[in-house]
């Protein structure tokens, strides 16, 4: 079975680790410290705060540009559940608008009419690796006043022009196992607001700036320096594992038959986090391409406002055309670095005989 994902570990990260664990220093400290200095290099951030997950992040980065109770957060509900969660945590409501059919992203022309005297910030989602249309909405949240905090969770090295996904606001990404770089778990918030920065690490240590003296009531959100050790193996190979995650998208592009592949715009390069294509019969697509070896992915099988909690929370019978369309018909194919040609060549050969055996999907170039 080619799998969905294949995190890769190297000698790198191996004789890091193993010199964090030599050195006796796990918890919180240089090897964290030297890799928020490279990852806010890379991004292009004058800061990045370090953080056990991408969820701690975005929680921080709410938290640190001062969004609690009573406030609102325009965000999608087509995207992983921990990014409107976040929003939950601090004690605001999540306001969903849909997203647009073609870069399965936030619809700027939605935010406008969304937006009311508590809205306090918009959450695009950069899903799949494909950065949201930034501009827009930093342009709409200028406007209006409003934070701007993307979740950058799948889009490491993701750019519009020469400008880095989590340059716009504050940016939040995740380095879970099947990211496109990975510490085991772990996550980074960028921002160019050192106030922002200052307070999320303020709020990562318990609200401890000197030892045992705490000036608010924080959380344990740090990231060890073993976790730290692996970013730093890493990180230096991001660019590479990038590069071959779009080299294998151009294969898709040009060869797949009979589904939607995402189109991507001019000027903007996507890092296929996921390569999602939209199918007909997408359930018996699934299992037709388990029969042929092939390994999938449904991101995400229900929308944020229907999975429980949130219907519980009275969201459950508000309508994103959209993003339900889309829960219906996505399917994450491989597109991982680690994926050989052969492999690569046996995808195609699969999506392809599958699409023809079900039917192409409405929309699909002939
Ligand atoms: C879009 C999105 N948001 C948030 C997260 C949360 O990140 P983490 O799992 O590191 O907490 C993830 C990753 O799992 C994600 O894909």
């Amino acid at each position: 079975m080619i799998p969905i994902a294949r995190p890769q570990m190297g000698d790198e990260e191996k004789d890091l680790v193993w010199s964090a664990l030599s050195s006796g220093a796990l918890a919180q400290g240089a090897r964290v410290r030297e890799l928020e200095e490279r990852f806010a290099e890379f991004i292009g951030t004058p800061y990045a705060v370090a953080t056990s997950s991408g969820t701690t992040a975005l929680h921080l980065a709410l938290l640190g540009n001062g969004i609690g109770p009573g406030d609102e957060v325009v965000t999608v509900p087509f995207t992983f559940i921990a990014s409107a969660n976040s929003i939950l945590y601090t004690g605001a409501r999540p306001v969903f608008v849909d997203v647009q059919e073609a870069t399965f992203n936030i619809d700027p022309d939605l935010v406008e009419a969304a937006i009311t005297p508590r809205t306090r910030a918009i959450m695009p989602i950069s899903l799949y690796g494909q950065p949201a249309d930034m501009p827009a909405i930093a342009a709409i949240a200028d406007r209006h006043g409003l934070a701007v905090v993307e979740d950058a969770c799948q889009s490491h090295g993701a750019a519009i022009g020469d400008r880095r996904s989590g340059t716009w606001g504050a940016g939040c990404f995740s380095f879970y196992p099947t990211k496109n770089m990975t510490t085991g778990e772990g996550g980074m918030l960028t921002t160019a607001d050192g106030e922002v920065a200052d307070r999320a690490r303020l709020l990562r240590e318990h609200g401890m700036k000197v030892r045992y003296h705490h000036d608010t009531v924080g959380y344990n959100f740090r990231m060890t320096d073993i976790h730290a050790s692996i970013g730093l193996g890493q990180l230096p190979k991001l660019a590479g594992y990038n590069a071959r995650r779009r080299s294998i998208a151009a294969r898709y592009d040009a060869e797949l038959r009979g589904v939607i592949t995402p189109p991507v715009k001019q000027g903007v390069t996507h890092v296929y986090h996921q390569y999602t294509i939209r199918v007909n019969r997408r359930d018996e697509f699934v299992e037709q391409l388990r029969e042929r070896g092939v390994g999938t992915g449904i991101y995400y099988p229900i929308p944020v406002h229907r999975q429980k909690p949130f219907v519980a929370l009275g969201y459950g019978d508000q309508r994103y055309p959209v993003t339900e369309r889309l829960t219906d018909q996505v399917v994450s194919i491989p597109v991982h670095p680690s994926l050989t040609d052969e492999e690569v060549s046996t995808v195609i050969a699969a999506v392809n005989e599958v699409a023809a055996l079900l039917g192409p999907i409405d929309g699909a170039p002939a």
